[in-house]
């Protein structure tokens, strides 16, 4: 079912139920105050007739005095203990003979609803107790038709129902006119997803004014998703049209030399040797780029970071013992405090230590040191070098992806330019920063900033 014809069904039931409900609120009310109209009335009427008789009149005196005070429709009993009536005197013979009369201490009234030939009849009887030196001797009992209830009651009720009526339809009309105007929004924002679905062009959702509402805010979300997909996309793009540029180079020089091998044969041994050690080093070199180009490709689009809390002293031990064992190159760890943890993910920060270690080992040959220290807002690791350095110039663009600042030094040491890229976004990641300080010919010094 339509969530509009669902919203429609919903509240019409819902109002139906309310106005059924005020509806018999308003004819209890109705019935009570024309029986409280009438009660008062009737006592009034007791006060003048108890005032009329007086305790020495005969039963014939007393039945003319009643008469006096009957009105159609009407009857007026005295009746005595025991419920017995003495006197009555009646209009209507088939209403009093189907109200038994009733001895009263108390004055008290009661609707009766009677059963006649004509139909239903509303009676309402008074009892009022006549009393003589303090006692209760006696009660004048007086019925009263309701005949303005009898009327009134079956228009107020024809009138309810056709209230109840009317304002179910109104709700079933107004309901479905509230309900698209309140379900537009994301009638717009499911046409604009079929759009995107069957074009695969991403697009945005036209939000009125400032968001107001929950729905307004979802588009507004919606909105911040498709740009988050485009900027996903573009990087995308970005990355394979960088991807492919880079692999252009090696590929071109294995096919020239694989050619020269083919036309040539291996007539000059030596020749054939350098041509195949080419081949191997650009062999080798499209496979590390390969992989790096998996880890950088990993890194932006997975977002999810498994943080621990890391020892960071044991951890960069660990890391130090690792590349001394393989490059046998000396790094010296630095630290003074006694305890230094920093949450992140394990993993990734061991990736940007051996991507920094990396290139300290490639562009010097001194020593390396590394600094771990805390600092108000974050815990700050520093890798040092005493290497060739970097061109004041050329800092800033040492982070991009590719970008290595003299190509020809940098094959030298195999390197992709990715390296710098990737430590940038697993820093972004964790909300940290990277940054180098460096002197061409004299060293360079990468910091990582971890927030606490
Ligand atoms: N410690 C350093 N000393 C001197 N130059 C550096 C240092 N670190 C980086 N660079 C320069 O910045 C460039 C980018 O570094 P990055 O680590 O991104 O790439 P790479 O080392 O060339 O290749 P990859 O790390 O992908 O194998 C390097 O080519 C190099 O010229
Ligand atoms: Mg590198």
């Amino acid at each position: 079912m339509k969530i509009t014809n669902k919203i429609n069904l919903i509240t019409t039931a819902w109002i139906i139920c309310v106005l059924i409900v005020v509806n018999i609120a308003v004819f209890y009310s109705f019935l009570k105050v024309t029986v409280n109209v009438e009660e008062k009335v009737v006592l009034q009427n007791a006060d003048a007739i108890l005032e009329d008789i007086n305790n020495g009149d005969s039963n014939e005196v007393i039945k003319g005095k009643l008469t006096k005070y009957l009105t159609n429709g009407s009857f007026i009993r005295i009746i005595e203990p025991g419920s017995k009536i003495m006197n009555q005197v009646t209009h209507n013979q088939q209403i009093s003979s189907k109200i038994k009369g009733e001895f009263v201490t108390k004055t008290k009234s009661k609707r009766y609803l009677v059963r006649t030939a004509q139909g239903e009849e509303q009676m309402l009887v008074v009892r009022i107790p006549i009393e003589s030196n303090g006692q209760v001797i006696k009660t004048l009992e007086i019925g009263e038709r309701l005949v303005g209830l009898e009327l009134g009651k079956d228009v107020l009720l024809s009138i309810l129902i056709a209230c109840t009526i009317l304002g179910a339809l109104l709700s079933l009309i107004g309901g479905k006119w509230l309900a698209n105007i309140l379900i537009r929004p994301v009638s717009n924002m499911i046409d604009t997803m079929e759009e995107i679905e069957q074009s695969g062009i991403t697009k945005h959702m036209v939000i009125e004014g400032q968001p107001k509402d929950e729905l307004q805010k979802m588009a507004v979300t919606f909105n911040r998703m498709m740009d988050r997909l485009d900027n996903n996309i573009e990087k995308q793009q970005q990355f394979i049209s960088d991807a492919s540029h880079e692999l252009k180079t090696p590929i071109t020089v294995i096919k020239s030399y694989a050619d020269f091998l083919r036309r040539h044969g291996i007539q000059n041994k030596e020749v054939a040797l350098d041509a195949v050690d080419v081949i191997h080093s650009e062999a080798t070199r499209i496979q590390l780029m390969t992989e790096k180009f998996l880890d950088l490709a990993n890194t932006e689009l997975e977002n999810v970071l498994e943080k621990t809390t890391i020892d960071l002293i044991a951890f960069n031990k660990d890391i130090v013992k690792q590349i001394q064992r393989a490059y046998k190159r000396e790094i010296d760890l630095h630290y003074s405090d006694e305890s230094l943890t920093v949450i992140a993910d394990e993993l990734k920060l061991k990736q940007v230590m051996i991507i920094l270690l990396d290139n300290a080992i490639k562009y010097s040959k001194e020593k390396i040191d590394i600094y771990l220290e805390n600092q108000e807002n974050a815990t700050v690791i520093r890798v040092k070098d005493y290497g060739i350095g970097i061109p004041e110039s050329e800092i800033n663009n040492i982070f991009e992806r590719f970008y290595r600042i003299d190509k020809a030094r940098s094959r030298e040491t195999g390197g992709t330019g990715l390296g710098l890229a990737i430590a940038k976004q697993i820093m972004k990641q964790h909300e940290g920063e990277i940054k180098v300080k460096s002197v061409e010919n004299v060293g360079t010094e990468v910091e990582l900033f971890l927030p606490n």
